[in-house]
């Protein structure tokens, strides 16, 4: 048992039960979208595992971004209001985008992101969400694609943190409620 393991109350999903996810997901995209040259856009820092993962688990012929946000609020929950801190790189107008995010929680930062990238030209915006937590959602938004979905409890692990740490643990497990109650 590593340090950071004693901190987890329970494993959710195991690092055998997210890669075959992973691979299921990959194989619906690449169906969906060979042929329309997507572009794969991981939301930093949560996401940049399950993009790694995601963009080898279908072959199309892509490119990637990156784009990083920040939402103010406490550490386990977010505010309405993103900011982008490190935006894309290039024009993408036209373009099919597929948005990767590793959880959607209340909608806010995708809501925001899926808007804010037509606004910027792109012909189409998916959403594939790693883990959704539908019963937070405050913001009228479903995903495309959906690894798991999971109960409203405070994950991390395989890129999610909490106050930045756990994000390599290779699953996702649900935090000791006593890590985080001096919030
Ligand atoms: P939303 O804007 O409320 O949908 O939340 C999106 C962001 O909140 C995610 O990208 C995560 O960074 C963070 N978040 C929400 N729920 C959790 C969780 O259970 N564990 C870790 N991060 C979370
Ligand atoms: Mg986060």
């Amino acid at each position: 048992m590593s340090m950071m393991d004693q901190d987890i109350l329970k494993v959710l999903y195991t690092q055998e039960e997210i890669a075959a996810r992973v691979k299921e997901l990959g194989a619906q995209m690449y169906e969906d979208f060979k042929g329309k040259d997507p572009l794969f856009v991981s939301v930093l820092r949560g996401a940049f595992i399950f993009m790694a993962d995601i963009v080898r688990a279908c072959q199309v012929k892509s490119d990637v971004e990156f784009i990083a946000v920040s939402s103010y609020g406490n550490a386990t929950t977010s505010s309405g209001a993103v900011q982008i801190t490190h935006d894309i790189q290039q024009d993408i107008s036209g373009r099919n985008l597929v948005v990767i995010e590793d959880i959607l929680d209340s909608g806010n930062t995708l809501s925001f992101l899926k808007q804010y990238f037509l606004t910027k030209g792109a012909a189409s915006v998916a959403i594939c969400t790693l883990l959704d937590k539908p019963s937070r959602r405050t913001k009228v938004i479903t995903a495309d694609y959906i690894g798991f979905t999971v109960p409203d409890e405070f994950v991390v692990g395989y890129g999610l943190d909490y106050c930045q740490k756990y994000r390599n643990l290779p699953y996702i497990g649900v935090l000791k409620p006593e890590v985080y109650s001096g919030e």
